[in-house]
């Protein structure tokens, strides 16, 4: 067993709600207004999560496709979300998807933060969102209940530091812990095969560090990582607690959901793989 320091992580985040209420839009901004700051000119997206540091603490933003993936990871055993942000445009309301939303984060017990998007919109109706949603058990602090309500607009930026702040708020509560000493390992968020570069996954360590040139088992497939490359396309030397990093490397390209670890040795990983 490994010993090392325990140190809080950052939360890690997944974005949620009805098609069009905004949840790219939400990403976009964040990542604009935090990620980039002191880049030159606007940061084109490298891989499919982020992380972003401001006075509130570290938060990982999982981009991906919503319900598909968040579904996909489950089924595979993987918990890689500790936050669900549910968007819920003020236009429009509690739609299908809102609910399908409720019902994954629920059934995954994962906590959520409400954020009323597109306030700045003529007939945005805040009250009516939290009144719709309270139908469905998502009922706000205000009345009672235990899920924030943070009114945003993904266009002005309106309310965005308020819902990073929810965030830590939810996430102090859960008092998620990592070892940065300890050997890599997390799990699979998307991977794909490179025309030039071969395989490529994004992963998302949970725990530990992943170094270059360590062996690492992912699902079906193992390789000694070649490159570790950042958010915004920078090649960094490793990725410690709920950091996203693109791997190159691997032998084949593992499935969203699929953990990842670090071994001692190929030998070993090659044969786990083809036991698996
Ligand atoms: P899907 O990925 O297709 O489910 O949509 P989405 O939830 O990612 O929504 P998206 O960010 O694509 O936004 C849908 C539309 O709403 C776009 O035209 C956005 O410009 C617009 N929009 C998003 N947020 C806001 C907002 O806060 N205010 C206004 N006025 N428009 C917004
Ligand atoms: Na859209
Ligand atoms: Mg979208």
């Amino acid at each position: 067993s490994y010993e090392g320091d325990e140190i809080t992580r950052s939360p890690v985040v997944t974005v949620m709600g009805h098609v069009d209420h905004g949840k790219t839009s939400l990403l976009d901004y964040i990542r604009r207004a935090k990620v980039a700051t002191g880049e030159a000119g606007g940061i084109t997206q490298h891989i499919g999560a982020y992380h972003v540091e401001d006075d509130h603490g570290g938060v990982t933003f999982l981009d991906t496709p919503g319900h598909a993936a968040f579904t996909a990871m489950r089924a595979r055993g993987a918990k890689a979300t500790d936050v669900v942000v549910l968007v819920v445009a003020a236009d429009d309301g509690v739609m299908p998807q809102t609910i399908e939303a409720i019902e994954h984060s629920k059934a995954a017990g994962v906590p959520m933060v409400v954020a009323v998007n597109k306030i700045d919109k003529q007939g945005a109706d805040p009250d009516r969102v939290k009144n719709e949603l309270s139908q469905h058990g998502v009922i706000s602090e205000e009345w009672g209940g235990d899920t924030q309500f943070v009114h945003v607009s993904a266009k002005s930026g309106d309310g965005i530091e308020g819902l990073l702040e929810s965030i830590q708020l939810v996430s102090e509560v859960l008092e998620l812990k990592a070892v940065p000493e300890a050997p890599g390992k997390g799990v699979v968020v998307e991977s794909r095969l490179d025309k030039g570069r071969g395989p490529v996954a994004t992963v998302l360590v949970q725990n530990g560090t992943l170094k270059k040139g360590d062996i690492v088992l992912a699902g079906l497939h193992y390789g000694r990582v070649r490159a570790l490359i950042n958010e915004l396309g920078q090649q960094v030397d490793d990725a410690g607690p709920a950091m996203p990093v693109e791997i190159q490397g691997l032998d084949g390209t593992p499935e969203a959901g699929d953990d990842f670890m670090v071994l001692d040795d190929e030998k070993k990983a090659r044969e786990v793989a083809n036991f698996r």
